[in-house]
């Protein structure tokens, strides 16, 4: 039988999976992660405070091993990400507010730079807005303001000009006010010439709740003249799993799948790691999980088999 991702391939698209370091080790689980899926994204280790852990000295030696793991099975790498509020190094909070832009651009300068020619795809911007759509206030905001986003943009398009460059955020797959201000920043970009090539939909999503917009808020990303990636899937159920809510959660994954394959600029769907065993869901929602589409034993679940369909398999 074909992979999801030869099936994903065969329709120009990517079907992919997060993955994490300690997991590189795990003999079942690198047969599924090599074998199954085209594309990758480095889950955890190429975030700030694991390749710039103090202040100018970088350290990409984790990384690189997810990325090497990608280029031996032809597995396009995205890369996560260069600037977040979350999972930082504690020097940051150090650095002058004068000081700061400087650091961002040095940080994604080499960041972007060490990995240039490998990530196909840069999450350079992650997780910025409010669900009111208002900016976060996170440091960067907070030191550099509005314009921190910008610069970073420009920074990862001086640093490696073949990557394409997103825009990533969670509760923007559907059409509201958080998506609202993502599509008024890039309609802004596009504007004022800002490089910008894509947005990122996370898609951390209840069971029974796939945004009824999403279609339409795809398309109208693409309408702007940027591509669109499904980057963090996973569809969360009230644990343990039963007959009733797997064939929720398959729904689920059929109706994202198909929401992507409908419109052409949306590009690939990665998935936030493939198997329950190692999903974030369970420590961070307690009593829910069983969000992925390979049971804790790589079992294949209905969820992998509604994609295997909606992406032509039979
Ligand atoms: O590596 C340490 C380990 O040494 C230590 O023993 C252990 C004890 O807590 O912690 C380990 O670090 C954890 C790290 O994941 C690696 O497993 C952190 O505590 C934990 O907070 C961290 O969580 C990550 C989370 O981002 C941080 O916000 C998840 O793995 C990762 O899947 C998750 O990914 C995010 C995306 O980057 C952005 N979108 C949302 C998504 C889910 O939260």
């Amino acid at each position: 039988a074909p992979t999801l991702g030869q099936l994903a391939a065969a329709k120009g698209r990517y079907f992919g999976s997060a993955t994490d370091n300690p997991t590189l080790t795990n003999a079942p689980y690198t047969a599924v992660l090599g074998g199954e899926f085209n594309q990758i994204t480095v889950g955890n280790t190429q975030k700030w405070m694991y390749t710039e852990p103090s202040r100018g000295q970088f350290d990409y030696t984790q990384a690189d091993r997810i990325v090497d793991f990608a280029q031996a099975h032809n597995q396009v790498v995205r890369g996560h990400t260069l600037v977040w509020h979350n999972q930082l190094p504690g020097w940051i909070d150090t650095v002058p507010a004068g000081e700061l832009l400087g650091v961002v651009r040095n940080h994604i300068a080499n960041v972007a730079g060490h990995y240039r020619g490998d990530v196909v795809h840069w999450d350079v911007v992650n997780e910025a807005f409010e669900e009111d759509g208002t900016r976060r206030q996170s440091v960067f905001q907070q030191k550099i303001g509005d314009g921190y986003i910008a610069e970073a943009f420009k920074a990862a398009r001086a640093a490696d000009p073949n990557a394409e460059l997103y825009y990533n955020d969670y509760n923007i797959e559907g059409i509201g006010a958080k998506s609202d201000a993502v599509y008024n920043l890039v309609r802004s970009f596009k504007q004022q010439g800002i490089p910008i090539d894509g947005v990122g939909l996370q898609a951390h999503l209840v069971l029974g709740q796939v945004p009824s917009t999403l279609r339409q808020n795809i398309q109208r990303f693409a309408d702007l003249g940027v591509d669109v990636a499904i980057t963090e899937l996973d569809i969360r159920m009230r644990t343990p799993r039963d007959a009733t809510k797997d064939a929720q959660q398959a729904a689920d994954y059929r109706a994202v799948t198909n929401a992507c394959l409908a419109v052409t600029r949306c590009v690939g769907i990665t998935v936030w790691d493939f198997s329950d065993g190692y999903s974030w869901i369970p420590s961070v929602f307690p009593g829910e999980g069983a969000a992925l589409i390979y049971d804790e034993n790589f079992g294949k679940k209905p969820a992998y088999w509604a994609v295997y369909e909606a992406l032509g398999g039979t």
